[in-house]
């Protein structure tokens, strides 16, 4: 029997397949095993599709996939209104430098995509680090309460490093590592799946009043680079790499969570005609992204942080620094 898994938030309503009229058990059995785990999965499926997979009509199947693109809220519109509501909902998490929050307007957004981007050692993964911890934080104190998942590629998440942190911010550490979730990525495609089970994870989490406000994927590309090498590959890559920032970024919409990821970039000044702020096949992380954050070594801890491209905010640059208690002001 297909593991009946997956349940989809809308608009803060808990809705799943049998959810949907003309949906009994038996058929939302048989969508799950044909890998219509979700209602977005059905919304955009065709008719002939549903049909087939589900032995019905092609007519039943059509009204099945209108409930579910209204459910899903997908290609609907939206009032302004609603758009300024949802909006007013978007919390910050502190940086732990003010300057830096300051440099993002006030902290890390969730309901966006932020991406950190710099050399090795330029800060991006304890940075993720100190998101873990301070989005726990009350809200007083720059955090969201919430509950952090973090994807991990690259097999450097410390957990050690979170308590020096959790002290220094004067929390239980063995209560905050409690509430950060962590799954390595094997590979691309199970980096990528690594973000169904995260929303599964979020669900309950939710239930159980522990709602998920960060999610980190730490390193985004590094799978992507490695697997997809040669110029033939390159289109396919990118097209995964979209997928995979969609639903992403669909994941910070459904459960207003800021969505942090990482992208090494080498430093060589000259490449590219002395900007050396662009990441490697990065375009299609450029255009995703809503912060996207180049982070460069200065003096020993002195770390500079600039905001790049971003729409409603000016570029500017800032120094923050990384030290045994995390990252702080300079
Ligand atoms: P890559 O993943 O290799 O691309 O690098 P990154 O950008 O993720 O770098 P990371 O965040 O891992 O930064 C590493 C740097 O942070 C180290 O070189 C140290 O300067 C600093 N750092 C890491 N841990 C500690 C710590 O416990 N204490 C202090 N003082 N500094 C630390
Ligand atoms: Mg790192």
């Amino acid at each position: 029997m297909a593991k009946k898994d997956v349940e989809e938030v809308v608009d803060g309503k808990m809705v799943d397949l049998e959810d949907l009229p003309g949906v009994g058990p038996a058929i939302a059995e048989k969508l799950r095993e044909a890998g219509f785990t979700t209602i977005e999965a059905v919304a955009v499926a065709s008719p002939q599709e549903l049909s087939a997979v589900a032995e019905i009509g092609e007519s039943t199947a059509a009204k099945i996939i209108t409930a579910a693109r209204k459910l899903a809220n997908m290609g609907g519109f939206e009032s302004g209104e609603k758009l300024l509501e949802r909006r007013q909902s978007i919390g910050k998490i502190t940086t732990g430098s003010k300057a830096l929050d300051s440099l993002l307007g006030g902290g890390i957004e969730t309901q966006a995509i932020t991406e950190l981007f710099g050399e090795f050692g330029s800060g991006k993964t304890q940075i993720c680090h100190q998101l873990a911890v301070n989005v726990q934080l009350p809200r007083d104190q720059g955090g969201l309460e919430g509950s952090v998942i973090v994807i991990d590629t690259e097999n450097t998440f410390r957990p050690e490093r979170i308590v020096q942190m959790a002290e220094a911010k004067g929390l239980d550490p063995k209560e905050v590592l409690k509430n950060i979730y962590v799954a390595q990525a094997y590979n691309s495609n199970h980096q990528m799946l690594l973000v169904d089970n995260a929303k599964e994870l979020a669900q309950k989490l939710m239930k159980d009043g522990k709602p998920v406000r960060l999610l980190i994927v730490d390193s985004l590309t590094s799978h992507f680079r490695a697997e997809y090498v040669g110029r033939g590959t390159l289109a396919d890559r990118q097209q995964k790499l979209n997928k995979h920032l969609h639903d992403l970024m669909r994941f910070g919409e459904i459960f207003n969570a800021a969505i942090v990821v990482t992208n090494q970039v080498q430093a060589k000044p000259d490449a590219y005609y002395g900007d050396p702020t662009r990441p490697i096949g990065g375009h299609v992380v450029a255009h995703t992204a809503t912060f996207r954050i180049y982070l460069k070594k200065s003096k020993g801890e002195l770390r500079v942080a600039r905001l790049i491209d971003s729409p409603h905010l000016p570029e500017g640059e800032v120094v923050f620094k990384i030290t045994e208690r995390g990252i702080e002001d300079k």
